[in-house]
């Protein structure tokens, strides 16, 4: 049964896979890929002691596969999804690209807890939480069953998945990195600001923007400093 339009999308794109190889869309284009790959490179590299790396609401994959070419160890790159074509269409171009290490599996974000990596230990959160435009998605669900709007719920769970001193990064299309920070740096999540990723930006009307936002959190107990 299709639960949900984007089960609808990568059944799709399944078929598109096994008739053409096509991997399909990568959300935000290849130059937002690079960058967050490169950001990682920068702030949670693979060597001497590799992150584990989850993606919440991974799709086809697509951010994992660019860190495993960067050298990050492939049996520590967890992606999951709340839609089980995503899982079935990311672990076919795993195979593919031979790269089968890579875990994928289905998780609701805001109602489950994705499990651990088999070698992490169980009170051991994530060093590294990537999102690529998975809260935008969350942000516009319609969630009847919760009894505050998701996009507050979210950083709170996503939060409790990092370990002290972890990352978040996130870009986000739906939201300024004012408007992200607002959501994200709270106490209920546990996550203070740590950087941004700069995009081309493009000036209309007098104001001068970016399409797309990538902000960087750290979880943190400790209060902030300012
Ligand atoms: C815009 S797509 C981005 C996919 C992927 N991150 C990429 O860059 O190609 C948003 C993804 O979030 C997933 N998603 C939406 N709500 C979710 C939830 N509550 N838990 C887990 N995944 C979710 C969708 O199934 C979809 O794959």
């Amino acid at each position: 049964m299709l639960v949900s339009s984007w089960d609808e999308v990568y059944q799709r794109e399944i078929g598109t896979f096994q008739e053409i190889a096509d991997e399909g869309e990568v959300w935000f284009g290849e130059d937002v890929l690079e960058k967050m790959v490169e950001w990682a490179l920068e702030n949670a590299p693979p060597a001497p002691t590799a992150p584990y790396v989850l993606d919440i609401g991974t799709g086809n994959g697509v951010t994992l596969f660019g860190l495993a070419e960067a050298g990050y160890p492939p049996d520590r790159l967890c992606g999951v999804d709340y839609s089980d074509r995503s899982v079935e269409l990311a672990q076919a171009i795993a195979e593919h690209r031979e790269v089968p290490e890579i875990t994928f599996k289905q998780c609701d974000i805001l109602f489950n807890v994705p499990t651990p990596l088999e070698s992490m230990g169980d009170d051991e959160g994530w060093d590294l939480i990537l999102d690529k435009g998975t809260f935008d998605a969350v942000s516009l669900g319609q969630y009847e069953e919760l009894e505050e709007p998701a996009s507050r719920l979210y950083p709170v769970k996503v939060g409790a998945l990092l370990k002290e001193g972890g990352l978040l990064l996130i870009t986000s299309c739906n939201f300024t990195e004012h408007e992200i920070r607002n959501l994200f740096e709270t106490t209920a999540s546990g996550l203070q600001f740590h950087s941004r990723v700069n995009h081309r930006s493009f000036s209309f009307g007098g104001q001068t923007g970016t399409v797309v936002s990538t902000t960087a959190f750290v979880k943190s107990t400790a209060s902030p400093s300012s």
